[in-house]
């Protein structure tokens, strides 16, 4: 704590705080979009946020990207760690592999010795497909451990990035530079209002089930992703940020 007070990062956690309305925002030094070890730095601000909250026989819901990922390699072992169920929070959303949520669940599952489990999704589904699919015992009961989750965790990323990274179709693209989409987490597309311009299909937690009985530990950082985090926070729940110096100064600036 002293550290953060000689860095001026407890005077930029205050500001953002009340600039962006999040009741609790935790800064670590540095731009990840300059040193790829920031990531990891948020990653071990957001392991101690979700031990300080997680109670045994948590579920606890993970979404995807290269932010949550350096976050569940940065996950330990911890006694009521044993009994919490990791899940992804949403199906497939077009990611690579490594960057997919049912990974990274069971990255952070294996590190803290914990269980989880896969939400087995396929990226392109039709309609009927997805409602058909819905109905099935097994998704339905992963579907009710996921919306029970007692805390969620997810990055936030830069719109275009996004849409690039998972392959979206041209008419997508084209849809979301039109819109002015700036910002997305969950698979949801938002404009600097924070306005929703688009919503990936695929199953699991809606933006909309994210109330107050769920805490919501928001990470992300670079200052590339101001406007995107600045979009976010605009209406959408989010208890903790911890993001990155970069990110915060970017944020503050014109202030
Ligand atoms: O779902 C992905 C996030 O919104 C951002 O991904 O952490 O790789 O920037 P990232």
């Amino acid at each position: 704590e002293m550290m953060k007070e000689l860095l001026g990062l407890s005077t930029l956690e205050q500001r953002l705080q009340s600039k962006l309305g999040v009741t609790k925002v935790i800064v670590v030094s540095g731009d990840s979009d300059d040193n790829d070890w920031v990531k990891h730095e948020m990653g071990r601000a957001a392991v101690l946020e979700l031990n300080s909250k997680v109670k045994a026989k948590d579920v606890i819901a993970v979404m995807g990207g290269t932010t949550l990922a350096a976050v569940a390699s940065m996950m330990t072992a911890d006694t009521k760690m044993k009994e919490v169920v990791f899940v992804p929070a949403r199906g497939g959303l077009g990611e690579r592999v490594e960057n997919q949520a049912n990974t990274i669940s069971a990255e952070f599952a294996s590190r803290a010795g914990a269980e989880y489990r896969l939400l087995h999704v396929p990226d392109q589904l039709s309609e009927e497909a997805y409602s058909s699919l819905r109905l099935e015992p097994s998704v339905q009961e992963i579907l009710a451990l996921i919306k029970s989750a007692a805390v969620v965790i997810h990055g936030i990323g830069v719109a275009e990035t996004m849409a690039l990274r998972r392959n979206s179709a041209a008419k997508i693209k084209n849809h979301l530079s039109d819109d002015e989409a700036v910002g997305e987490a969950f698979g949801y597309y938002f404009n600097k209002n924070g306005e929703i311009i688009y919503k990936q299909r695929t199953i699991g937690l809606q933006l909309d089930e994210l109330d107050q009985n769920k805490y919501v530990i928001s990470v992300a950082g670079g200052h590339s992703k101001a406007k995107a985090i600045l979009a976010y926070m605009k209406n959408c729940p989010s208890d903790v940020l911890i993001t990155d110096e970069g990110a915060a100064r970017s944020l503050l600036e014109n202030e």
